[in-house]
């Protein structure tokens, strides 16, 4: 089958309203604590993208029974202790940082040997991360090379620890989380600021949690072995998936794009705040709490006027997901951006650091890097012509919606490979491009 897009015209001016699928991180960890609930959960709006199917697969391995009954999916969580597990179970976490590593703490009480397994890419990624502390926590752990696969067999006599976590990763913080969830007793995290979906969900199912919020850090204290009962819940829109659509309205003269019912947790929105400091124009209108979470409808016009950005490294964990796109807008701003301490980037699904600065350069734009700082070299007039190609970004579903964003809004002939990595995050990123008027072939 065809794995390949071109992309030979820039897309023309649009006025529209989309709705985006459901959160990623939202789904995973809606689907991960409803398997530990008592009774039934119903989540409507998941995301069905791989990650979450990879995330419903491997309840259910664990012994977790769902369904999906038209708009929601059913799962029946026995309690804290309820999965049951046959001998040698391998759990496939595909692409997926997240399910992989919250999964863990789940693991820590399990009473067979789980062995986790994953994609090429995934493979690549660091898992000491997340094992060194469930490590204190008793469970048996082993790795290989710190790389998956991983195999783990839980404790029954579990004890609470207190770990610092310095990397401003909400899957290393989460994953402890959902361990404390298991062990009796209170665990003290000690965590750089990172999103906190899964401090809001426990506050939300009356988990014992308190957290106390400093500038940089938050403290979290929770006291574990809570049962709680099933719950509903309706996952809003993704603002990482959304940030391809604010930059292609940014970018494209005359346009003006209304997203509705989007995640705008204040961990998420780095992207915003730091557009807006470009001078950007997106405006967060209909503002409700959802259980906890703020959604907003976002109003996005084209800006002519883009400036370049000194940005400040304390919102970089709030757009984490975010930066190989805003590269994009960096090139096209007048003056020079500025983005420091980005080392997390080189620890995603790709080494987006390193494969977003080879980016910039393919396409003309100048960018001196320090370690793990850069700077961009912004030209608002860059209009390209000529062929283009993308390929060997292992198949990181982002460089390949950065990749049509810039073919969309730049110029050039673009042939764009490994369209299928849509469906870890964004399956119907296409359909909606399409329905601007984009022409992707
Ligand atoms: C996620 C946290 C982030 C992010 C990832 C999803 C989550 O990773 O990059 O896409 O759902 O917790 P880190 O926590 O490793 O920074």
């Amino acid at each position: 089958m065809k794995n390949k897009v071109y992309i030979n015209n820039k897309i023309k001016s649009f006025n529209k309203k989309i709705y985006i699928s459901g959160d990623k991180s939202i789904s995973i960890r809606s689907v991960l604590l409803a398997s530990q609930a008592v009774g039934v959960s119903r989540i409507y709006n998941i995301l069905e993208s791989e990650d979450v199917i990879n995330t419903l697969k491997s309840i259910r391995k664990l012994g977790i029974n769902y369904r999906k009954i038209n708009y929601y999916y059913k799962i029946q969580g026995n309690g804290l202790n309820g999965f049951t597990t046959k001998k040698k179970v391998v759990i496939n976490a595909g692409n997926s940082g997240t399910l992989a590593r919250l999964i863990l703490g789940l693991l820590v009480n399990s009473k067979k040997e789980i062995t986790l397994i994953g994609d090429k890419s995934l493979s690549k990624r660091d898992f000491s991360r997340v094992t060194d502390p469930l490590k204190i926590f008793g469970a048996n752990i082993s790795s290989n090379k710190k790389r998956l696969p991983v195999k783990i067999i839980g404790s029954e006599f579990l004890r609470p620890i207190k770990f610092t976590e310095i990397l401003g990763s909400a899957q290393c913080k989460s994953a402890v989380m959902l361990a404390a969830l298991k062990t009796p007793g209170i665990t003290k995290i000690k965590a750089k600021k990172s999103r906190n979906h899964t401090e809001i969900f426990f506050k939300n199912l009356k988990i014992p949690i308190k957290v106390l919020s400093k500038k940089n850090y938050d403290h979290i204290e929770i006291t574990g072995e809570y049962n709680f009962k099933g719950f509903d819940y309706k996952v809003p829109g993704d603002i990482s998936s959304s940030s391809f659509f604010i930059v292609l309205t940014l970018l494209s003269p005359k346009s003006q794009l209304t997203i509705k019912n989007i995640n705008t947790n204040n961990s998420r929105i780095g992207i915003i705040k730091i557009l807006n400091k470009m001078n950007a124009n997106i405006k967060l209108k209909n503002k409700k709490i959802y259980k906890g979470e703020q959604i907003s409808d976002l109003i996005v016009k084209s800006t002519k006027k883009l400036i370049g950005i000194s940005c400040p490294s304390h919102l970089n964990s709030s757009a984490i997901d975010e930066f190989l796109i805003l590269f994009l807008i960096a090139a096209k701003a007048k003056g020079v951006s500025t983005f420091k301490d980005l080392g997390e980037l080189n620890k995603k699904e790709s080494p987006r650091l390193d494969i977003g600065i080879n980016f910039l350069r393919k396409i003309g734009i100048k960018v001196k890097r320090f370690k793990n700082n850069i700077k961009i070299y912004g030209n608002p007039e860059l209009n390209l012509k000529g062929n283009y190609g993308m390929k060997n970004f292992r198949k990181d579903h982002r460089v390949f919606m950065m990749s049509c964003i810039a073919a969309l809004t730049l110029g050039g002939s673009w042939k764009i490979h490994d369209k299928d990595s849509i469906n870890t995050s964004f399956p119907s990123f296409i359909k909606l491009i399409k329905t601007l008027g984009a022409e992707v072939f």
